[in-house]
């Protein structure tokens, strides 16, 4: 596959009040022509920044911009005026100007890139057929739902054939049935237009919906990137730790607690539907260990599942020999899945200190302690497996 956009160590400082703020900080991605690029992150990541250079609505204080095989960083007047002519932009908040039609609108795109005026009404019907929403051509902005501007939004942002489309948090401000509507079109203007879409998010439900391959951010940083499904699969760093944890976390019913045997708490986290029924049954058969699954979660990465499972792991039998199989049984659960950690210490004579540490923030790496009570309410109404 062939870059469409590479981004090659680009750098944005901002200066203001005297101070200097690096909103992206040495971030390389390369795009391919065709796919899906999303980058999801926290609020204040550096996102928008950062999505904003491929068209140098932001210009990069080092680093370098090229699309299609060309350094376009430095380009200026009419050739940038024409790069960005063929880049599709969709924002958050719409930007559809109030007081004329849906037609004016999408027609002020057509204007700009010098289409005469008698082929506009033609490309505007064949626009709004396209994101559905012909019969309001002569509508204004405020007689439509959010839904429906973003669609108008689109309609104009696709208006000259634009390969690349920038969409940066398009969803974030609608409700998720029109959020599912909206990304549903978007994938058909990837899939039949074959338009390259790069789309900013925070909303995890967003990434994993629609994005081929991601890359996540925080304080200016891309921290980790590849395939959706790997990346959300298999996270490395915090950040993608917090923002899964969030979508696939799971919360043992505190209720459980006091009644579960002395044992080892494992979270395991695999990439294959039905994989791991055969697995534990296999360790806890082989190494002379129960294994009693406490806690279970499936999340849908388009057709792929990524599970998530809370095991605990005891000893049948007591003293070094009983903890001895049950490291083995451990490093071998661990060994045959996508991701494993230890969630708590033993839980044994001190029930009430296990408690904290399945509670705590830390036994949840970096998911937030307002997070950590949500989950567990969220979690409640949750069948327990075993
Ligand atoms: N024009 C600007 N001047 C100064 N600081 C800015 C400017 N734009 C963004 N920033 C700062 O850069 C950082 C990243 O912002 P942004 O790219 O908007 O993040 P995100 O889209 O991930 O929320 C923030 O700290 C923000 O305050
Ligand atoms: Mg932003």
């Amino acid at each position: 596959m062939t870059d469409i956009i590479t981004l090659d160590d680009v750098s944005v400082v901002f200066e203001s009040d005297g101070r200097s703020v690096e909103a992206v900080s040495h971030a390389s991605v390369h795009i391919e022509e065709g796919e899906i690029f999303g980058i999801i992150g926290f609020s204040g990541a550096g996102k928008s920044t950062l999505v904003r250079t491929i068209n140098l609505l932001e210009r990069p204080t080092s680093g370098r911009v090229v699309i299609d095989g060309r350094d376009v960083t430095a380009l200026r007047g009419t050739a940038l005026r024409k790069l960005r002519s063929g880049i599709g932009f969709v924002f958050q908040s719409f930007n559809l100007i109030d007081n004329v039609t849906v037609a004016q609108n999408i027609a002020f795109a057509l204007k700009a890139a010098h289409v005469p005026k008698s082929r506009h009404r033609a490309r505007i019907e064949e626009l709004l057929r396209l994101v559905g929403l012909e019969e309001k051509i002569d509508s204004y902005p405020s007689q439509l739902s959010g839904g429906q501007r973003q669609r108008v939004s689109i309609a104009r942002a696709l208006a000259n054939h634009p390969r690349i489309l920038l969409c940066d948090e398009a969803t974030s401000a609608l409700d998720p049935e029109t959020t599912e509507g909206i990304l549903a079109l978007l994938k058909r203007v990837n899939a039949e237009l074959g338009v390259t879409i790069v789309f900013i998010t925070h909303q995890f439900d967003v990434a994993k919906a629609i994005f081929d391959h991601v890359a996540v951010m925080e304080h200016g940083v891309i921290v980790e990137q590849g395939t959706t499904f790997d990346v959300f699969g298999s996270p490395h760093h915090e950040t993608t730790r917090a923002l899964v944890e969030r979508y696939l976390g799971v919360a043992i019913p505190r209720r459980l607690v006091p009644q579960l045997p002395s044992g080892r708490l494992i979270e395991l986290r695999y990439k294959d539907e039905g994989a791991l029924e055969p697995l534990i049954s296999d360790v806890s058969r082989h190494f002379e260990v129960s294994i009693n699954v406490l806690h279970g979660n499936v999340g849908y990465f388009g057709t792929q599942a990524i599970g998530t499972l809370i095991v605990l792991v005891s000893a049948r039998q007591e003293g070094q020999r009983g903890a001895f199989v049950v490291q083995a049984a451990i490093d071998e659960l661990t060994s045959r899945v996508a991701d494993a950690r230890e969630l708590s210490v033993a839980l044994n004579d001190d029930i009430g200190a296990s408690i904290d540490a399945i509670f705590a923030d830390d036994a949840y790496g970096t998911r937030p302690s307002a997070h950590a009570a949500d989950a567990y309410d969220g979690d409640a109404h949750k069948e327990v497996l075993a």
